[in-house]
């Protein structure tokens, strides 16, 4: 690895996963425009959420990252954007007050466009195309032309990152995350959903203890923590001449930071050491994630962590692990050793959606809600063995009543899949099954905590 990193460093190392431009003319005055533009996100809040990322680390807070497999242009709403802030405060809600945990909120939004692929092409009847790559590069319609990628595409992520941004800033500090309306927070469908009542009893318990600290003289309005929440955005930074040209120097510091969101992660398919994701990753400040599959190997991962955070600084480097409920047993020990006896801080991060994709009968992409479960509780498992903070968890899920993981308490079925299978990528758990898995990890977590709060008895030597 060259020691002078440059924005522009990572064009010469190898590289993974680049779509094919047929006009290079073009892609290059966008990337001109964009480096123009305003920055998305700012430095100074990427520095806060790596310093609530490094109390994560420390095992003083739970990190809750998710959303879209991949956002799309089509879905872009007001109304989806709002369904799935308010499912988000929920869950974040049951795990800070059922999980005794203040909880760290990214989304995978406002920027999670771009999508990384097992083939380049797909055939589909016989007939081959370039495979989807996400909206930000490509159309996900299986015709020559929408396959073609256009640049222009990414100003228009641009764009609509910017929009969705600002809503969610509005919701996030205008009062609509206000502790107060936890209990209007509940959506529509899962009204009458077995999670219905576990959270209409959580947000009761809230509004007494709010109405207690009212009436000794402490209310939400002068209490910002009550009024208001952090939420934080991230992507994969998968296209790495958009992260270019959205790469911006700090005015207070003089240091480099993505602004396209406030962390961004390298996936499973573009971790390679000497290759261009890792090289761009390593000289930005800000929080950085780290997917960790079956395929990598502890002394490979110690070599990146090097490389990604050599000053071993809390907050910056999240390992979000990926594994698949059938692996984690088997790889996962094995690098949580190897970071401790190396005396390396991380956040370890479970996704359990990205092992546990399997192909139904019915010829759909799926994810089996308790193949999922299993995963975050063996994740929990291994960390409570090897004495180590199982530090959060990465979830695929919307606001909307989709059909596209099976089982959860309505038991999606198989044949259910069909109804409202909407997702422009991975399939992604549902509303209701996102506020299930929510409670159920808010169980594990509040273990871990009781856990840990015991006194240790130490063996005579
Ligand atoms: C993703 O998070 O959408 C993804 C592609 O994950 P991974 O890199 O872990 O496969
Ligand atoms: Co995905």
């Amino acid at each position: 690895m060259s020691e002078r990193w440059t924005p522009t460093s990572w064009r010469d190392k190898p590289i993974q996963q680049v779509p094919v431009y047929p006009d290079l003319g073009a892609l290059k005055a966008v990337e001109a425009q964009l480096a123009g533009f305003p920055p998305l996100v700012f430095a100074g809040e990427a520095r806060k959420l790596k310093r609530a990322l490094a109390k994560v680390s420390a095992g003083e807070a739970f990190l809750l990252q998710g959303g879209d497999c991949a956002e799309s242009f089509a879905e872009h709403s007001a109304d989806n954007i709002r369904d799935f802030f308010r499912l988000f405060l929920q869950m974040a809600v049951v795990l800070t007050f059922a999980g005794s945990s203040p909880v760290v909120k990214v989304g995978r939004v406002a920027g999670q466009f771009a999508k990384p692929r097992s083939a380049p092409t797909e055939t589909i009847g016989g007939v081959e195309l370039p495979s989807y790559r996400g909206d930000i590069i490509n159309g996900i319609d299986f015709t020559p032309e929408a396959r073609i990628p256009d640049p222009q595409r990414q100003v228009d992520a641009y764009r609509q990152s910017a929009a969705t941004l600002n809503l969610l800033r509005a919701f996030a500090t205008g009062g609509y995350a206000n502790l107060e309306n936890a209990h209007r927070w509940m959506l529509g469908f899962v009204k009458d959903s077995p999670q219905s009542g576990r959270y209409q009893e959580l947000s009761d318990r809230i509004t007494e203890t709010l109405d207690f600290m009212r009436a000794i003289g402490l209310d939400a309005e002068a209490h910002q923590e009550l009024r208001a929440t952090d939420f934080y955005t991230s992507h994969e930074a998968l296209l790495l001449g958009f992260e270019q040209a959205m790469t911006r120097v700090d005015s207070t510091t003089g240091d480099w930071y993505g602004t396209s969101g406030h962390m961004i992660w390298i996936g499973d398919r573009t971790r390679q050491l000497d290759h261009a994701h890792v090289e761009y990753c390593r000289g930005i400040k800000n929080p950085i994630g780290l997917k960790c599959g079956p395929s990598l190997k502890p002394e490979e991962l110690i070599r990146l962590i090097d490389v990604l955070n050599p000053g071993n600084e809390p907050g910056r480097l999240t390992l979000i692990a990926r594994f698949g409920a059938e692996k984690i047993g088997d790889h996962l020990p094995g690098l949580v050793r190897q970071v401790q006896r190396e005396g390396r801080t991380v956040v370890w991060s479970c996704d359990p959606m990205h092992g546990n994709t399997v192909k139904a009968g019915s010829g759909y992409k799926t994810r089996p809600f308790d193949l999922i479960l299993s995963e975050v509780k063996d994740f929990f498992g291994v960390h409570s063995a090897e004495g180590t903070h199982a530090g959060g968890i990465h979830l695929e899920m919307t606001g909307k009543n989709v059909t596209e993981c099976t089982g959860g308490a309505r038991a999606i079925s198989d044949a259910e899949l069909q109804d409202r299978y909407h997702t422009h990528c991975d399939p992604r758990l549902n509303a209701e099954q996102a506020l299930e898995m929510a409670f159920l990890v808010a169980e594990l977590l509040k273990k871990q905590k009781n856990a840990r709060g015991r006194p240790v008895v130490e063996a005579a030597e």
